[in-house]
């Protein structure tokens, strides 16, 4: 059994209402709304149907579950009071269509976020509309479109990124339609300025990065990609995936940045699972502001509205930025999301160097214990995967490399990485950034205890001993074993398929 529908349960109404208050021979749909066939759902009672999700969520593995050092895609801690706020019947029975003055609360809550947000990242303006860091990069990079088009700058075309940049980087500019500039890393890791020079030009829309870079490296030269990427009159946009290592330290708009985007469900704390359900709201200089999507929350002092009867100081209204480039999600984005962050920073807000730091300090500590095996362990182990960077420090995340073990038994980092499976761990990411060949990239979070990453690196060090068969026969102890991932992908079977 699967899923819901092959879930045995009653036979029969699964459900019971109360009656119709009102007589259904007056309600009046018309015909070609109504449908032909009852839909073919379980019809299963309350308690079948509880039985069946808890089920469910036993066979998957999360955060709450365990250790999840999935790099990039940061899974942290959401803490639970979070979800209480969130919950809140203030704003989870708001309709969009109410009134203003029914919706203060929540447009109060949701200016405090645009605020927070410009000021973590150097920003002017910020919107809060885009539902994925992805969604984000698409609707930033068509904000900087429209402000070239604005100053007679249209013919810009090109869109450069390093070969390091997330997938959906080079993504987002093509389906804004900019032809794509892949730029070589160093042979450090970091951004190679003569690479950057060599192909920037007057075709240049924008320069596409994250800092900390995909290896978790700090690009400490970025001020001056920024200079040679404004002088062609191109601009930068900020990746803010890897936040997470500088809040508090530095801020994008201080790099020389134009326009970044936030994963409010990586840096600031709520699930994040399948590509969202998150929230990815953008952050521009003044430049760009009146490009943004709408609405914007902005307020007005009580003197400034009498009015509009205002009770409180202020008074919050939807604006729509004047050249905007319209609308990229429903209503106000995914507003619950920005509840859930907007709690996290009201609690830790004074506290969010401290989280960087933390971050740092556990990935550079993780890095080391896996790098330095005790020396009974060390005798064990046939080779260890390289260090995927040259830099003698990370930053909140890091890489390694399988080619090594590769090369001597032919174990991959997928192998690796199911075999940390079957030790009980989720596994960190495989196979990204694309430089770094057999890679596996993990990132700790700062809300992980020294004990727990102490434990990891020795269980890390267990698969390192295992031999070949064990390894590539892993997972054995999940619920489901190795996939295979080709047909995984190409065969995707999305329906269930009732057998009449
Ligand atoms: C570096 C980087 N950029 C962009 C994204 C896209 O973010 P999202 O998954 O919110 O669409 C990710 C996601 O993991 C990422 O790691």
């Amino acid at each position: 059994m699967s899923n819901i529908f092959e879930f045995e349960g009653i036979v029969g109404m699964g459900y019971s209402q109360p009656d119709l208050l009102l007589d259904r021979s007056k309600i009046k749909i018309p015909s070609k709304l109504k449908r032909n066939n009852l839909p073919r759902l379980p019809l299963l009672s309350e308690p079948e149907v509880v039985r069946h999700y808890t089920w469910l969520s036993t066979r998957n593995f999360g955060i709450d579950t365990g250790f999840y050092p999935l790099g990039s895609c940061t899974m942290k801690h959401n803490p639970r009071v979070n979800e209480v706020i969130a919950a809140m019947p203030g704003i989870t029975e708001l309709h969009p269509l109410q009134k203003e003055s029914h919706q203060q609360g929540l447009f109060a809550i949701m200016f405090e976020m645009q605020e927070m947000l410009g000021i973590c990242a150097g920003m002017d303006s910020v919107s809060l509309q885009p539902v994925a860091g992805a969604q984000g990069e698409f609707t930033a990079i068509r904000c900087i479109q429209e402000y070239h088009k604005s100053i007679g700058e249209a013919h810009r075309n090109k869109v450069i990124v390093p070969d390091s940049a997330h997938g959906t980087n080079p993504a987002s500019a093509a389906m804004c339609g900019y032809d794509i500039i892949e730029i070589p890393s160093a042979e450090d890791g970091l951004l190679d300025l003569d690479a950057l020079k060599a192909v920037v030009g007057d075709d240049t829309a924008a320069m596409m990065i994250t800092n900390p870079n995909t290896l978790g490296i700090f690009e400490h030269e970025i001020s001056k990609a920024a200079e040679i990427v404004h002088s062609a009159g191109g601009q930068m946009y900020y990746d803010g995936a890897n936040f997470n290592a500088i809040l508090g330290k530095t801020t994008p708009g201080l790099m020389g940045f134009d326009a970044v985007h936030y994963n409010l469900h990586k840096t600031f704390s709520q699930p994040h699972g399948g590509g969202g359900p998150g929230s990815g709201p953008i952050g521009v200089k003044e430049h760009l502001a009146k490009f943004l999507p709408s609405p914007i929350i902005t307020r007005r002092s009580r003197e400034e509205s009498d009015d509009l009867g205002v009770n409180g100081e202020w008074w919050y209204l939807l604006e729509e930025p004047v050249e905007s480039i319209g609308k990229v999600q429903q209503w106000m984005g995914n507003s619950g999301a920005v509840v859930r962050s907007w709690a996290f920073y009201r609690r830790y807000g004074f506290q969010l160097e401290k989280m960087s730091e933390h971050a740092v300090l556990n990935a550079n500590y993780l890095r080391y214990k896996i790098m330095n095996p005790s020396d009974e362990m060390l005798a064990k182990i046939p080779i260890m995967p390289a260090d995927g960077s040259k830099s003698k420090f990370c930053k909140h995340e890091f890489t390694l490399s399988a080619t090594p073990l590769k090369e001597d038994s032919g174990i991959t980092a997928m192998d690796l990485a199911k075999g940390l499976l079957d030790k009980g761990y989720m596994a960190p990411t495989v196979y990204f950034p694309l430089v770094v060949p057999e890679c596996l990239m993990i990132e700790p979070t700062e809300t992980e205890s020294k004990k727990t990453l102490d434990t990891f690196a020795s269980r890390f060090h267990e698969v390192l001993t295992e031999d070949y068969d064990t390894l590539h026969k892993a997972p054995v102890t999940t619920h489901v074993g190795r996939v295979d991932e080709v047909k995984a992908a190409r065969n995707l079977i999305l329906r269930f398929d009732f057998e009449d």
